[in-house]
């Protein structure tokens, strides 16, 4: 009875050591190594649990760099920025996980370990460099007014007297504050989704956004009562990876970006999902 008991327990107890170990192997959240996996022999070595995992975050609203993919019937976030990110990760030998949230909480969530980068079509602005790490810019844009195709709103003067929609905590929302200096009675409505604010568009609650070209063009082609016109006289919008202040990421994905460049991969992609420019 005694030794029967003790023999249970000791099954019992190993039987736990292998779910705490098989447990430690995935999702092991911000760059932190999961605990060497020594579960030796029963089962296949799985190379895989063996990776750190890298968290990156992002604001999914932003097709062609982000967005969610429902046409295999499951919710996938894709896009330019998720390529670029998964060819890094696997180069440099991490897993890569994904984290959606909106566009104003990501460099926070950078400040507060909650993400080991950030990959959002996010331009290095001065104020945002103060509170995390850049790459180098891997691709530029430009902002462009989109409004509706009978409205005449083609250039910021135009935008007088108007209600202009721009993602909240965006470079847009920046150009939209600088325009309102100079363009009388412009008003500003930021709202923290892409997807919303072109519905304002789309319904006459504002009469204009403020939104990059590259993601203005896709909306403007599923939506064909609306148009959009660059702002020539707007400097280029580069897009980078922003990290943690002082992250050892920054080379490594500096290095591997630059690879991408001299390889060819970052024009495929760019193809891939701007079309041939
Ligand atoms: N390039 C702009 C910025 O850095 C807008 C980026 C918005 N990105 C997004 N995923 N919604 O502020």
């Amino acid at each position: 009875m005694k030794r029967k008991s003790s023999i249970l327990s000791i099954t019992f107890a190993s039987l736990l050591a292998a779910v705490v170990v098989a447990g430690c192997g995935t999702g092991s959240g911000t760059g932190q190594a999961p605990a060497n996996n020594q579960a030796g022999g029963q089962e296949q070595a799985q190379p895989d649990t063996e990776k750190k995992t890298l968290v990156m975050a992002t604001s999914a609203d932003y097709k062609p760099y982000e967005f969610h993919d429902l046409s295999s019937g499951k919710d996938e976030i894709v896009g330019f920025d998720i390529d670029i990110a998964n060819y890094i990760a696997n180069e440099l030998g991490y897993e890569l996980q994904v984290t959606d949230m909106n566009f104003d909480g990501l460099v926070p969530a950078l400040q507060t370990n909650r993400a080991d980068f950030v990959m959002a079509g996010m331009t290095p602005t001065p104020d945002r460099q103060q509170n995390a790490d850049f790459s180098i810019i891997y691709y530029e844009a430009k902002n462009t007014i989109v409004a509706k195709k009978d409205s005449q709103l083609d250039k910021p003067e135009d935008l007088s007297g108007k209600k202009v929609a721009v993602q909240l905590g965006s470079i847009q929302e920046t150009a939209a504050k600088e325009m309102a200096k100079t363009v009388t009675g412009l008003q500003i409505t930021s709202l923290n989704k892409i997807g919303e604010i072109v519905e304002e568009v789309k319904t006459g609650r504002v009469d204009a956004a403020i939104i990059e070209d590259t993601v203005a063009k896709g909306f403007v082609e599923s939506n064909p009562e609306l148009q959009f016109s660059t702002i020539e006289s707007d400097e280029a919008n580069g897009s980078a990876i922003a990290f943690p202040k002082g992250s050892p990421l920054t080379e490594e994905f500096n290095r591997v970006i630059e690879e991408m460049q001299n390889n060819g991969e970052m024009e495929k992609l760019i193809n891939k999902w701007f079309g041939q420019e």
